[in-house]
């Protein structure tokens, strides 16, 4: 089976990220959205930061999985076509490929069609009997999912890494709403998503002692200038990670060191001293929170697992 070797789409219009920064940073309280972390060396950090003892989101989902995959994968079933949304590296995902039964495709969506077609390339030497097809694209936006040659019993959608958690409760919403359509009648969503915790573990978890959470957060500055042409001197921004309790989430802000006026094309913007951009919310949930959640998008769960510590969970969801 082949795969193209590059994946014909320009991912992010120039025009649409300069719309994002300029609408966001022309807010009172100044945003970037998360997703234009993920460029090339953005894709790397994160990987990076996965493998950082502080971060414990991956190392715990990931043995979560290993110890359950046998009852994972005989809650999914056979012959599927799993559509992965923000694929990254599909690290996690070669667990289930590899335990799946007669697997039939696995659609890996991700907004960074660099790395995507290279990972896509990566999986079908690894797995020569499952159809690979990425899709590159901002799975918020509408998407087309490429037909297998072989048909699926099923569609699951996969949203591990609790990336859900990175979206404001009601985009969340319409993203499960959205996966419970993809999959249809008799489809699932398998999802991991990330409980609340003790301040101490979440603060070190966002704010770890080697600075790669620091450089994945000033990375977007770096794309922006490079993908814009804007002038933003990352020297002049410092990562901050702090807990907000009322909406449960870590919120990463970029905070500017000095007074300063940041151009990105034809638009000019001023930054107070301590004036921060928000680039990240990151929810942390308690299992009623986000069943109650799941419930109100037309899902309900059928199966879920969670570690001793009840630091993680991963639930299998069908159509109410
Ligand atoms: C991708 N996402 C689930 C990560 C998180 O934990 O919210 C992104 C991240 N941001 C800082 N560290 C990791």
């Amino acid at each position: 089976m082949t795969i193209l070797s590059t994946i014909p789409e320009a991912v992010v219009a120039p025009q649409t990220m300069l719309d994002d920064v300029v609408a966001g940073l022309s807010q009172r309280q100044k945003t970037l959205p998360s997703k234009y972390f993920y460029d090339v060396r953005g894709s790397k950090l994160f990987d990076d930061i996965c493998e950082l003892d502080e971060y414990y989101v991956a190392r715990v989902e990931s043995t979560l999985m290993a110890e359950h995959v046998d009852e994972i994968v005989s809650a999914i079933g056979p012959e599927v076509l799993l559509i992965e949304y923000g694929s990254g590296s599909s690290s996690k995902t070669r667990l289930l490929l590899r335990n799946l039964d007669r697997p039939v495709g696995y659609v890996p969506i991700d907004i960074s069609s660099d790395y995507l077609s290279q990972v896509g390339l990566a999986l079908q030497a690894e797995f020569p009997k499952i159809e690979i097809m990425p899709v590159a694209v901002d799975f918020t936006r509408a998407f087309d999912v490429p037909t297998p040659c072989r048909p699926e019993m099923k569609r699951v959608v996969y949203f591990p890494g609790s990336t859900i958690g990175n979206f404001q409760r009601k985009e969340a919403q319409s993203l499960l709403a959205g996966m419970a359509d993809l999959a249809g009648g008799n489809g699932g969503v398998l999802i991991g998503i990330d409980l609340d915790k003790d301040r101490d573990v979440l603060h070190a978890a966002y704010n770890d002692s080697e600075g790669v959470t620091a450089q994945f957060n000033l990375n977007m500055l770096r794309r922006i200038n490079r993908e814009l042409g804007a002038c933003f001197d990352p020297r002049n921004f410092r990562h901050r990670a702090i807990f907000n309790e009322a909406d449960s989430c870590i919120e990463m802000h970029l905070v500017s060191t000095c007074h300063q006026t940041v151009n990105v094309c034809n638009y000019s913007f001023e930054f107070q001293e301590n004036e921060t951009i928000l680039t990240e919310y990151s929810h942390k949930y308690t299992f009623r929170s986000f069943e109650q959640m799941a419930n109100e998008a037309g899902l309900v769960v059928k199966r879920s697992w969670t570690d001793a510590n009840n630091m993680f969970a991963v639930l299998y969801l069908e159509r109410a």
